[in-house]
């Protein structure tokens, strides 16, 4: 800003001083996140490649996130953990890099804790501080590619201040890979009170493997689980294993997400998920849970193409209780090429988990969260009004329906097969539409027309669907629209779709549209949402 000043032509050509909009040539923050399909309130890097969410722990008024990120380009390449903070889950600070690659290898994804007992004896005295304590994988690419099965292993490192500054353990890697396992990774750690010790759960390839630890250096194997339940159409990836109440009782189930790629339910990369109990040593399905991923059947978090490696946040206060989850919004079938530039992916909106019992069994709702209602800026009121063929609500709402949350709840005779739902289109005939049909009870989403489609043939090649699990009479959608995503919580987060897609320019027209029958729009509310980068 101080060269902005200096260097302030007579004619204005564009700052952030005189009150002009025009982007500056001496201010590059101005020009950042400002790039076409750029998403302007969900998390993403300035620059270069972003894979899965890691490390995610909330401290001292702070929720960490850690990604897998390779500074020097924006594909795939030796992975370091990139690093953000926010104090409200929606609002990011971009930190220096946590971890870079080391001679034991490449920093792949896994979790972080804090450590308030000291119990790795790796806190720093003085501070009285907990260390915080990251779990990650190696991988040995030099290994690999010589042939060798055991170039994936577990190693930890250290931070005495609030997660800024890390140290490897000197004795890495402190879970070698002894049975030589290819697909060893993915380490998620929690502190699991009725068994007083370190649990963790790693994926190994087709099942989940569970270790304990009473300092997190020394790792005992308990159990494992999977190679029989849910989808095996890919490897297994990027495991978490939580405790949750039942809404709405004194329950607890265990939940345990499983990511998978390929082999997710409209192709590619996606979270399953089993619902049982873990006593310590052993999780074992709930009875009614297992009908329901027997014989190559999953459960899936999110329908869409866009929600991958997602788990949960570490350290969230009992007084508090949310299981806060975010996941990474690509999909491997195209991550590496899809048309951005400057950077690559974004991660999810923020999310609460809850776990409900429906008519449909055990079911792991996603809801935004709260936080994100602080961005609304202009809020229009819709409805109540019949819809046949199309309604143009641009006009309507008055503010670009590109970067927005729309929360609407439909009518629908018994018996009608209506296809209905939201359609975003711009001048140049592209179009996305995400909604439900009420003769199969199926969302969908359809980006098959959205724009630029071409870098990938598995990116438009088919429609994408999810089954309703809510029995309820109205059909509601809560929506968010950035720029580039489309994230649908049907029916109170019973249902979650994200997909992401690439207009050549932003889409400007939103519609509703009703076919093969009629809805009623009972009420809606659409909100314009902020920027958050500032
Ligand atoms: C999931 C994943 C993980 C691995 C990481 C590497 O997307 O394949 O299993 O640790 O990405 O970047």
């Amino acid at each position: 800003m101080k060269n902005a000043i200096l260097t302030l032509p007579l004619i204005c050509i564009g700052c952030a001083i005189c009150g002009c909009n025009a982007p500056s040539p001496y201010n590059k923050d101005a020009l950042e996140y400002s790039e076409p399909h750029r998403p302007q309130f969900h998390f993403s890097p300035k620059e270069k490649w972003m894979n899965d969410p890691n490390g995610m722990f909330f401290y001292e008024g702070e929720y960490h996130l850690f990604y897998q990120f390779y500074p020097d380009s924006n594909v795939w390449g030796p992975m370091h953990w990139g690093h953000a903070v926010s104090k409200d889950l929606t609002h990011w600070e971009h930190l220096p890099i946590a971890l870079y690659p080391d001679s034991l290898g490449y920093i792949f994804s896994g979790s972080a804790v804090v450590d308030w007992k000291n119990t790795s004896g790796l806190g720093h005295g003085a501070s009285g501080q907990p260390p915080i304590v990251a779990i990650f994988t190696y991988h040995d690419m030099e290994a690999e590619k010589a042939g060798r099965s055991d170039y994936q292993c577990q190693g930890i490192a250290f931070s005495h201040d609030k997660g800024r500054t890390w140290t490897k353990y000197e004795e890495n890697p402190v879970l070698p890979n002894l049975k030589q396992i290819r697909d060893f990774r993915d380490p998620k750690v929690r502190w699991d009170e009725r068994s007083e010790q370190w649990v963790m759960a790693l994926a190994a390839y087709d099942h989940i493997q569970f270790w304990s630890s009473s300092d997190l250096k020394k790792w005992r194997h308990l159990s494992d689980f999977g190679k029989e339940w849910g989808v095996h159409g890919g490897v297994w990836e990027c495991p978490d294993l939580f405790p949750v109440l039942v809404e709405g009782t004194n329950d607890t189930r265990w939940v345990l997400l499983v990511s998978i790629n390929p082999g997710g339910p409209n192709g590619g990369s996606a979270t399953q998920y089993f619902v049982g109990d873990f006593d310590g040593q052993h999780f074992k399905l709930d009875d009614s849970f297992e009908p329901l991923v027997r014989d190559e059947k999953a459960i899936w978090l999110d329908y869409g193409r866009d929600n991958y490696a997602g788990v949960t946040w570490s350290d969230i206060p009992n007084d508090d209780g949310r299981r806060l989850f975010m996941g990474w919004m690509s999909n491997w079938d195209y991550a590496t090429v899809v048309p951005t530039a400057v950077w690559r992916s974004a991660m999810t909106l923020p999310r609460v988990l809850t776990l409900n019992k429906t008519s449909a069994g055990y079911r792991v709702f996603s809801h935004p969260v709260e936080t994100l209602k602080q961005l609304r800026t202009t809020t229009r009121r819709l409805g109540p009004i019949e819809i046949t063929g199309t309604l143009d609500l641009t006009k309507t709402i008055g503010f670009s329906p590109s970067q927005m949350e729309l929360m609407l709840e439909f009518e629908v005779d018994p018996g009608t097969a209506v296809d209905f739902g939201v359609e975003l289109s711009n001048a140049k005939g592209e179009r996305y539409r995400i909604g439900c049909n009420a003769g199969t009870a199926l969302y969908s989403s359809d980006r098959t027309q959205s724009g630029e489609v071409a870098f990938s043939d598995k990116f438009a090649n088919t429609v994408h669907t999810a089954p309703r699990v809510s029995a309820d009479k109205n059909i509601r959608l809560h929506l968010f629209f950035d720029v580039s995503s489309a994230e649908l919580f049907a029916d109170n987060g019973a249902t979650a779709l994200t997909d992401i897609f690439f207009p050549s320019e932003n889409f400007s027209t939103i519609k509703i549209y009703a076919e093969n029958g009629k809805v009623k729009l009972a009420k809606g509310e659409a909100h314009a949402l902020k920027r958050i980068w500032r």
